[in-house]
C-alpha cells in the first residue's frame, strides 16, 4: 500500500525546516488543520446573536472533557467582560450577617474539584415535531463537561448563618441580563459550587469570568454566570426564567414547572451527519456520549436497526455523577443501511425513552427537557441524516 506514497516518499517542509519557536504561542491553540472543529450558531434559530446560543462542536470530540474553548455558549444579553478586580459577590436576604466576598476573599475557602455536565433544558429542543437539525452539533451541542474548581455554596452560606425561615436561594448575574432563578436550600446545601476555574484555567467570559454557579445535574439556565449575588428567601422568586420561560407546555394546556433534573440521555456522535462514514465497508468504530442528572451512567445500549436489535456499548473512561460518559462500539460494516439509535440507562435505573413515549407523556408543545432517543439513518454510500422512526 505504501509503495510511491508521496507521504512517504517526498521530504515534507516539517521535515527540511526548523518550525516556530517557543514563544511563538505563548497561549496554544488547535493546529491550523483543525480549524473547523468550532462552534457554530444555527442564525434563523434567534432573533440576533446577542441573545442566543452556539453549539459545542460534539462530533469531533473524544472522551469526557470538552476544551474551554469550544463549550457552547448561551447568554441572555451578550458576554459580560467582568473586571476581577471590581467584581463582588453579595449574600442577602434572610441570613444572620449579610455579606460581601471580593475574589481574593473566596481564595480563601476550601476548594473542590468536580467534573460535571451542563446541559441548557433546550437542548435538542428543536426535536420535538420531528427530525429537524442535521448534525449531533445542533440537535444536542447545548452541552458540555468540564472539571470546575470552586468553594462549595454551603461554606459561603454558612458563613452568612442561613435564618430557620430561609428555604430558597436566588442566585443573580452582573450581566445585562441580570439572570435569576430560584434554587431550594437543599440542593444549594448539597453540591452547588461556586466555581471560578475551568479544566484548571480561569472560566472563559462566555462561562461567566469570574464567577459561576454550578448546579451539579440541574438545567443549565441555574448556572447563573457572572454571578455577583445569592439572596436568601422563604419562597420561590417566580423569576421570568421559571415562569414564561423554563417550564414545559403539555398537550393539555398546562405547564410542568421547576422541572430542573436533566433526564438520562445519549446520543451517537459518530456516525453522524457531520461524521458520514468514509471508509466504505468493514471495520468501523461508533461512538457517542451519555449522562443524566441523577448520577452516573449504569448502560448505554446500541441499535444499528431503529430499535429493533439491541447491543450492548462499551463505556471507557471516568464514570463520575453527572459528567459525562463516553461509549463506543466497534462493529463490521456491510455496507446496508443502518438506522443507527443509543438508549441510555443511569444507576437509578432511569432509561431514556423512545420519542413517541415521550411524546405520550409531555405531547409536542415543549421546548424544553427533550432526551428521546436520537436516530441517525446511514445510507449505502455512508452519508448520514438525522430521521425518526415512528
Ligand atoms: N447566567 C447569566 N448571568 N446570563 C445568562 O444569559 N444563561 C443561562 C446560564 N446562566 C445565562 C446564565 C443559560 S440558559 C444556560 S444554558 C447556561 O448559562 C449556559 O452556560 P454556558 O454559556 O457556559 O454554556
Ligand atoms: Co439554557
Amino acid at each position: 500500500r505504501a509503495e510511491g506514497d508521496p507521504a512517504i516518499t517526498e521530504i515534507q517542509d516539517w521535515n527540511r525546516y526548523s518550525g516556530p519557536g517557543v514563544d511563538a504561542s505563548p497561549y496554544g491553540k488547535p493546529s491550523d488543520f483543525e480549524a473547523h472543529v468550532v462552534r457554530r450558531n444555527v442564525a434563523w434559530l434567534t432573533a440576533d446573536p446577542v441573545s442566543s446560543v452556539n453549539f459545542t462542536p460534539l462530533h469531533e470530540l473524544d472522551g469526557i472533557i470538552t476544551p474551554n474553548g469550544l463549550c457552547f455558549e448561551r447568554h441572555h444579553a451578550g458576554v459580560a467582560e467582568v473586571d476581577p478586580q471590581k467584581h463582588r459577590l453579595m449574600i442577602n436576604g434572610l441570613v444572620d450577617t449579610p455579606l460581601v466576598f471580593t475574589m481574593a476573599d473566596l481564595m480563601r475557602f476550601p476548594r473542590e474539584n468536580h467534573v460535571y455536565f451542563l446541559e441548557c433544558a433546550a437542548n435538542s429542543g428543536m426535536e420535538w415535531r420531528g427530525a429537524q437539525l442535521n448534525g449531533c452539533q445542533y440537535t444536542h451541542g447545548m452541552v458540555h463537561c468540564v472539571m470546575y474548581t470552586g468553594v462549595k455554596l454551603k461554606h459561603l452560606l454558612e458563613e452568612a448563618g442561613v435564618k430557620t425561615a430561609g428555604k430558597w436561594v436566588m442566585p443573580e448575574g452582573a450581566d445585562a441580563s441580570a439572570m435569576t432563578r430560584s434554587i431550594p436550600l437543599e440542593k444549594a446545601l448539597d453540591d452547588c459550587l461556586v466555581a471560578f476555574k475551568m479544566n484548571g484555567e480561569a472560566l472563559r467570559p462566555e462561562q461567566g469570568y469570574p464567577l459561576r454557579l454550578v448546579v451539579p445535574g440541574w438545567e443549565g439556565n441555574m448556572w447563573v454566570k457572572w454571578l455577583r449575588r445569592l439572596e436568601v428567601g422563604d419562597e420561590p422568586w417566580h423569576a421570568r426564567e421559571e415562569t414564561s420561560k423554563y417550564t414545559d407546555l403539555l398537550a393539555d394546556g398546562k405547564a410542568r414547572r421547576f422541572t430542573w433534573v436533566m433526564d438520562v440521555k445519549s446520543v451517537i456522535t459518530s456516525p453522524s451527519p457531520q461524521m458520514p462514514i468514509t471508509h466504505g465497508k468493514g471495520r468501523t468504530v461508533l461512538t457517542g456520549l451519555a449522562w443524566s442528572g441523577t448520577g452516573r451512567i449504569a448502560r448505554v445500549d446500541v441499535s444499528l436497526d431503529g430499535g429493533r436489535n439491541w447491543v450492548t456499548a462499551r463505556l471507557d473512561g471516568p464514570s463520575l455523577p453527572k459528567a459525562l460518559h463516553r461509549f463506543y462500539h466497534e462493529f463490521d460494516w456491510d455496507g446496508s443501511e443502518l438506522f443507527l439509535q443509543s438508549r441510555a440507562i443511569d444507576e437509578a435505573g432511569f432509561v431514556q425513552p423512545t420519542k413517541p413515549e415521550l411524546r405520550a407523556v409531555r405531547g409536542a408543545n415543549s421546548i424544553y427537557h427533550n432526551n428521546g432517543i436520537q436516530t441517525w439513518h446511514v445510507a449505502t454510500d455512508g452519508v448520514v441524516e438525522n430521521v425518526e422512526i415512528s
